[in-house]
């Protein structure tokens, strides 16, 4: 199993490209099971994730051609058969987005049940309900979602989310395209991965309004068709990398990136005593040598501050000046990750779901176990300021998400390495 080596020093300085967003990229190549036509998706970023979705898709049977670049043309109307089998669904639970496009395209699907996972039990109850609200019959066996549609195509509904979700808004969104009539979804994700799925729906003749707001309105069609589309840039990436060079004194600059897809982020770390500039496609922060202020925050939906940020954020407050309070109200166990950091050297409490940090100079290089995607992203932020060394183990959660993490790391003059036991 891989780790991470890496030992602590200098201020991060340099600049990189952001690569194209997991969570946007993850439900556009599930969209393109509702077209009857080749859709060319493009700046997908080179993750496991992607490779698993890639995976899902070829074993039903869809043909799809992937070039060099990783653009990928994917046929779905040559979808030969709809089940979503439990080996891939286990290493991905956004396996389950292929749901809602199987169902209006085919009339049914087959999709293991997704289970909870390290930050919690996450259920997908709402993902559920708002397929039944169009019609859909679902049955939950043997580890299996099955459902059909009874009469051949969804039907257009109303449908009012119990909470702002953001995988159920994508889902019921996809589904809604191919179904007969009106769907209105009330209390809807925000996020702009919404924004990018429903652009690139559109680009494929989807009839949709309101996305980006908690009301959107989707005007079925009967078929979808063709189009190429490229994936918005990952704000989860963005801003890990420009926590990391805030928490090590560094100055960065982000290229290839919407700084308006950032705001909540940027907020804090201006707070934290960052200097931001940015132009249409970067960002720039300098800390101009200043050890960074701690930051206090609750997580809640886009707009507000992302769960996605709030460990990489937890990492730049211990070693910040200060105390932070930080309460995570998204995920239930998303606080994990402090416990390693306090075997670091951090001064990190943790009460429910909040997290009190008070600021040390610098952590103790310690090997660390990484438990999530975020959390890893968090310790290797621990590490980059740390004395000595950190051996981050658990890795292949950092190759979910960060694609040439040791790369791009490296060019920021970071001292890291990958190692395999
Ligand atoms: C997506 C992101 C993930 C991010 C999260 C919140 C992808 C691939 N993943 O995850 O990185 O951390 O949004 O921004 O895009 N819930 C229910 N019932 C449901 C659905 C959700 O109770 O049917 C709960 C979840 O347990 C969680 C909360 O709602 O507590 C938010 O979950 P959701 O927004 O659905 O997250 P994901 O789509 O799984």
């Amino acid at each position: 199993m891989d780790k991470l080596l890496i030992r602590g020093g200098g201020p991060l300085s340099g600049e990189i490209r952001v690569s194209g967003s997991k969570n946007a990229a993850l439900p556009i190549l599930a969209a393109t099971l509702l077209s009857s036509e080749p859709v060319r998706v493009s700046n997908l970023p080179h993750l496991h994730d992607i490779t698993t979705m890639i995976a899902l898709l070829r074993s039903m049977g869809t043909e799809l051609l992937v070039d060099e670049k990783l653009c990928v043309e994917i046929n779905g109307a040559t979808t030969k058969q709809t089940t979503a089998p439990y080996e891939l669904v286990k290493t991905m639970r956004a396996s389950i987005l292929v749901l809602g496009p199987l169902l209006a395209h085919f009339g049914r699907a087959r999709v293991s049940f997704p289970g909870g996972c390290a930050i919690g039990s996450r259920p997908v109850d709402q993902h559920l309900r708002g397929l039944e609200a169009m019609g859909a019959q679902i049955d939950v066996d043997e580890g299996y979602i099955t459902a059909t549609c009874p009469n051949g195509r969804l039907k257009g509904a109303h449908i009012l989310f119990d909470m702002v979700t953001v995988g159920g808004t994508e889902n019921v969104l996809m589904a809604a395209c191919l179904a007969e009539g009106r769907t209105v979804l009330e209390n809807a994700a925000r996020e702009p991965e919404i924004i990018d799925l429903a652009n690139c729906l559109i680009a494929m003749g989807a009839k949709i309004s309101g996305h980006g707001s908690a009301t959107i309105t989707i005007d079925g069609v009967e078929k979808l068709g063709g189009c190429s589309y490229s994936v918005m840039p990952d704000r989860i990436e963005a801003g890990t990398y420009l926590v990391a060079a805030a928490a090590t004194r560094g100055n960065i600059k982000l290229r290839d990136i919407d700084p308006n897809t950032l705001d909540a982020v940027l907020v804090k770390l201006e707070e934290a005593g960052a200097k931001i500039e940015h132009g249409e496609d970067w960002i720039s922060l300098d800390m101009e040598g200043r050890r960074p202020k701690a930051v206090s925050f609750k997580t809640v939906p886009y707009p507000g501050f992302p769960t996605d940020m709030q460990a990489q954020f937890t990492a730049m407050n211990a070693v910040a000046e200060g105390v932070a309070k930080v309460s995570e109200t998204i995920f239930e166990n998303r606080l994990i990750q402090t416990h390693e950091m306090n075997r670091m050297g951090a001064n990190i409490s943790v009460d429910g779901n909040t997290a009190l940090i008070t600021g040390t100079e610098r952590l103790k290089g310690a090997p660390v176990m990484a438990s999530d995607l975020r959390a890893s992203a968090s310790l290797v932020i621990a590490g980059l300021v740390a004395d000595g060394e950190t051996l981050v183990d658990r890795i292949y959660h950092i190759d979910r998400g960060y694609e040439c993490i040791e790369e791009k790391f490296l060019s920021l003059g970071a001292d890291i390495r990958r190692v395999s036991s």
